[in-house]
């Protein structure tokens, strides 16, 4: 495991440890202690798209483990690649400096593309509506942590499918496990990708797509609700159609099981009213904590430690 740039590319045996490992490490971030395996340790977050989470927690991972991090947060507007210096140039370059490279461009592929030009290893922190595979582990970690385990579930992912590289990215990690049933609640216009419903049949897995969230809502062990992504559309009135689509309210929530959890990668705009925070089903800010946990587990994997 040189790098992680794909979801699919992690097998079974990988995933499990990254799970055990990061499961070692939350006892360090609820008492907000640090070590320093990673000591001496350089990591390079080069973000060419706006994030909060995933940059801030691979800093946090890497300055818990003990490592250091340099970091652009604005790479397009700040960095070389504005003058036009090519991802391979940078990623030659920056690997130079740093041991360990985090990164997030808004192109899908750019983040393999720029690994081949790296003698570092190379984390994809999001490339387009390609691939998450970061929150990927994330989200597994949180459901494999709540239900100590990953069987017999049914999984309900609303919102937008068809660029949701998080829900792409979970579908990969979660074809490894058995006894799943996949529930895809969206508009018809954002319905997932083939690709992954026939992936995930070929699996062995029951898929249902529904545009209706009440009707199904009640089967759902986990609801992971995802933003309509703004950004992602050609236009705004094309944004307006689909925004408010589905928005989970407290009503709408006590219609789920009492054992379900709410699941959302974050950033929210509306599509979870604040109301819903205080039901002890809502796990987002879980996920916060889990995803620094999993990347201290994938950066000591990547570096070796
Ligand atoms: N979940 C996630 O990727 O959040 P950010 O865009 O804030 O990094």
């Amino acid at each position: 495991m040189k790098h992680l740039l794909r979801s699919a590319d992690l097998s079974y045996e990988e995933l499990m440890e990254l799970l055990e490992n990061a499961k070692s490490y939350l006892p360090v971030l609820k008492e907000r202690r640090g070590l320093d395996i990673a000591k001496g340790k350089v990591l390079a977050a080069l973000f060419y798209e706006p994030s909060t989470r995933t940059r801030f927690s691979f800093e946090a991972a890497m300055l818990r483990l003990g490592g250091t991090v340099i970091s652009n947060a604005m790479m397009k507007e700040t960095s070389s690649a504005k003058k036009g210096e090519s991802l391979h140039d940078t990623a030659q370059t920056v690997s130079r400096y740093a041991d360990i490279i985090a990164m997030r461009h808004p192109e899908p592929g750019s983040v393999p593309e720029f690994a081949e030009g790296s003698i570092a290893p190379v984390m994809n922190g999001g490339d387009g509506a390609a691939d998450h595979p970061t929150q990927g582990l994330l989200d597994i970690f949180t459901i494999w942590q709540h239900f100590g385990g990953i069987e017999n579930l049914t999984i309900g992912c609303v919102g937008d499918m068809k660029f949701s590289r998080v829900v792409r990215s979970e579908c990969q990690y979660l074809r490894h496990f058995k006894g799943l049933k996949f529930i895809f609640v969206t508009p018809e216009a954002l319905k997932m990708n083939r690709d992954v419903v026939d992936m995930l049949k070929e699996n062995g897995f029951e898929v249902e797509e529904t545009e209706d969230l009440e009707s199904v809502i009640g089967e759902c062990d986990i609801i992971s609700q995802t933003r309509i992504q703004q950004e992602r559309f050609e236009s705004e009135e094309e944004y307006l159609k689909y925004k408010g689509v589905y928005v989970m309210t407290p009503e709408l929530m006590s219609k789920a099981k009492e054992s379900a959890i709410l699941m959302h990668p974050l950033p929210r705009v509306d599509e979870i009213q604040p109301a819903v925070d205080s039901d002890p089903r809502a796990v987002y800010f879980d996920q916060v904590r889990n995803g620094v946990a999993i990347r201290m587990a994938l950066i000591t994997k990547l570096l070796g430690l």
